[in-house]
């Protein structure tokens, strides 16, 4: 596996690559892997000649420096873990390499940023977009992997594909859960063994609500009630939201729509940890 660490090496490389007519898949993550982010490696590796996988903690996508500061930042692991997984190319360049300049760049995308990690995060998806655009423009992939996991990333990639022409196919890959239950996370690491114990809660919450949904006879507004009320009772846990919404306008809900899929997503804090996590419905 090669690593560059320069956005000229990643080009040049790339630009080599597709001249072989080899297909590229990219996999764009922060680092500190666990299975989730290796399990959308080998997808690429199945469906691509060539897999980038690129480890970049994006300053622009924190709005909390905290969050930015504690971010687990392990790269020697990360690089003995994706050779094995079928990883081409590991690309991971400095803030500097990647944000040569400040960026003041914006993007809206609209009702799909007022909600949820959007209305929670001002300016998550603002860094998102930037780094994504940027990972897009200089590996230029065939096949862009993201997992459900972030399931309003994916909906904000997409839009942002569709936006900016980006030719490419955009993978999305379910999320990978511990034996528990627990979504997999790099920030699981930072979970006291209190906080650890009672995370798996999380999905427990979520598959309540998927019972009420497909049950069909609880109103959006008793669902959530519902979670929120089971989620309360979970020693040290703090909600910070829970949204009944459609899974392709990620409005929330006020009453069920006949075959349109149903996204229950929330987001809690949880000594000291804030932790994702959502399940879709289809109907
Ligand atoms: P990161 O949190 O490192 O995640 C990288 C990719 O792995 C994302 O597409 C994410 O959805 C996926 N992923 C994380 N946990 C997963 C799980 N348990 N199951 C399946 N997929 C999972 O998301 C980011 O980084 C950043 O926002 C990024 C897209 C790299 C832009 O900086």
């Amino acid at each position: 596996m090669e690593i560059l660490n320069t956005a000229a090496a990643l080009q040049v490389q790339t630009e080599i690559w597709r001249q072989q007519g080899q297909r590229i898949g990219l996999v764009p993550t922060m680092g500190a892997l666990h299975e989730g982010h290796l399990q959308l490696v080998r997808a690429a590796a199945r469906e691509c000649e060539v897999v980038i996988a690129s480890i970049f903690v994006n300053p622009t996508q924190f709005n909390n420096p905290d969050d930015f500061r504690l971010y687990p930042r392990l790269p020697e692991a990360d690089a003995a873990l994706l050779a094995p997984a079928g990883c081409t190319a590991l690309f991971l360049p400095s803030v500097e390499e990647m944000y040569p300049r400040p960026t003041a760049l914006h993007f809206d995308f609209g009702a799909l940023e007022r909600v949820m990690e959007g209305e929670h995060r001002p300016g998550h998806f603002n860094g998102v977009a930037t780094v994504v655009s940027k990972l897009f423009h200089l590996s230029r992939p065939h096949r862009a992997y993201f997992g459900q996991k972030d399931f309003q990333q994916v909906a904000i990639v997409r839009q942002l594909v569709s936006d900016l022409s980006f030719d490419l196919t955009l993978v999305a890959f379910p999320t990978v859960r511990e034996a528990d239950g627990l979504a997999m996370s790099s920030r699981n690491r930072r979970l006291n063994a209190e906080a650890r114990a009672a995370a798996p809660r999380l999905y427990e919450g979520l598959q309540l609500a998927e019972r009420l949904v497909r049950a069909a006879q609880t109103e959006p507004a008793a669902v959530h009630t519902a979670v929120t009320d089971f989620l309360a009772t979970v020693p040290g846990l703090e909600l910070e939201y829970m949204a009944v919404v459609d899974a392709h306008s990620l409005q929330p809900l006020t009453n069920w729509w006949p075959g349109r899929p149903v996204a229950l997503c929330l987001a809690a804090h949880l000594g000291g940890v804030r932790l994702i996590d959502n399940v879709v419905v289809d109907r």
